[in-house]
């Protein structure tokens, strides 16, 4: 019988992160009470004056197909706000609307990348890069950044690892899975050593608002015209106006790489849905006010949880600057036991969270860094509360 799928496709994994998720969906409709650390999108609603645009479009009979690129007004409100909050300039030609940040990704994977490129990738990293990068043909180079600099990343691994075959870089601060922060001074030493070296820097800012402590969140694009050119930024409304679900997110860098993926996106899916468009407006241009209240909570949230995992033994987990994830160290528990299964890595731990705790978190290897598990802290302070209850006991019992 000839072959179902394509090569390309039956090489990727499933994404870790929804399986993992959809095991604690199935506990959860046997009726097994589940407090779920395992998706990483906000707890929090989306704004009222958002959701009011949207509405307001609908009842205008704004629903039909846009500019595939998304509607100017949107693109100039993007334009808007990278000014602003980045303080970059960016023409709407620059910029396409794009059906969140993964497709922002893919399309960027898509538009530079083929057989025989290498994409460098810090490790801990998000669970979709590797496989959208392998979707193109081309290889990911995984380096690891260190627990001990709380995961940032540095200038020494970037040389290390770099070789000329490297076509892009991919920096995503605040990062998923760690929080990390890569800080101003060693993301300048990094671009400059990238500068002359004709590799694009692919910046991942979608968590670039929930940041803590007083830190700063610096775009690549920022620091001059060349570095513009270099760079490929990725953002979405997803986290930052607890808007998931609407699936926008966007995409801005040099023209020829911008028209590039606006061809492909007219192909593949055309424009974002209308609505969710003019809503994303609002969000832009609206009041912040609700953006800087979850971020307070999360701050809240963020130092119990981290609080928490110190105290139960077999734990350690560094502090993180940003996004709404802590990664604790787990490697102190393999080899106990509990209902005679032996503790051997992260993938276990997550398993005895979930059936002995009811606990559903992400192992680690599912971001290339095995040894520790994934915790979403975008869930209520009771959730929290309980669910590190249930770990502590669960972990009490094991021998
Ligand atoms: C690092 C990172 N980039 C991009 C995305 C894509 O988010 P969305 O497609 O909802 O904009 C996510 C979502 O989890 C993420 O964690």
């Amino acid at each position: 019988m000839r072959k179902v799928l394509s090569k390309s496709v039956a090489s990727i994994s499933p994404s870790a992160t929804t399986s993992t998720a959809s095991l604690a969906s199935k506990m959860k409709r046997e009726g097994i009470d589940i407090i779920s650390f395992a998706v990483g999108e906000p707890d929090f609603d989306t704004p009222d004056h958002i959701k009011e645009a949207a509405i307001k479009a609908i009842k205008e009979g704004f629903t039909k197909y846009t500019d595939v690129s998304g509607i100017p007004e949107l693109r100039k409100a993007v334009a808007e706000k990278f000014q602003r909050e980045n303080g970059v300039t960016y023409e709407e030609d620059e910029i396409v609307i794009t059906n969140g940040g993964k497709q922002a990704l893919y399309e960027v994977f898509r538009a530079i990348c083929e057989e025989g490129d290498e994409v460098l990738l810090p490790t801990p990293c998000w669970v979709s890069y590797t496989e959208q990068i392998k979707l193109t043909g081309a290889k990911p180079i995984f380096f690891a950044t260190k627990e001990e600099n709380n995961f940032r990343l540095t200038l020494e691994e970037v040389t290390k690892n770099y070789n000329p075959r490297v076509k892009a870089f991919i920096i995503n601060s605040p990062n998923n899975p760690t929080g990390s922060v890569i800080e101003e001074d060693e993301l300048k030493k990094i671009v400059s050593f990238l500068i002359n070296r004709d590799v694009y820097l692919i910046t991942d800012e979608v968590y670039e608002h929930l940041i803590y402590d007083g830190k700063k969140h610096v775009s690549v694009a920022s620091l001059g015209e060349q570095e513009k050119q270099m760079s490929i930024t990725v953002n979405s409304v997803s986290k930052t106006y607890a808007m998931t679900g609407w699936r926008v997110g966007y995409v801005a860098g040099p023209k020829e790489i911008i028209k590039g993926i606006n061809k492909l996106q007219g192909h593949a899916t055309g424009n974002v849905n209308s609505i969710a468009q003019k809503a994303v407006i609002a969000a832009l241009r609206g009041t912040q006010e609700p953006l800087h209240k979850m971020v307070q909570e999360y701050t809240r949230r963020r130092d119990y949880m981290v609080n928490r995992l110190n105290q139960i033994e077999g734990l350690k987990c560094q502090n993180p600057d940003g996004a709404f994830y802590t990664f604790p160290n787990v490697t102190a528990l393999y080899g106990k036991k509990y209902d005679g299964n032996i503790i051997n890595n992260d993938l276990e731990v997550a398993k005895f969270f979930l059936e002995k705790a009811h606990v559903a978190v992400v192992p680690g290897v599912a971001f290339n860094y095995p040894g520790y598990v994934r915790f979403v802290f975008a869930k209520s302070m009771e959730e929290i509360k309980e669910g590190l209850n249930r770990i502590e006991q669960a972990i009490a019992e094991l021998v």
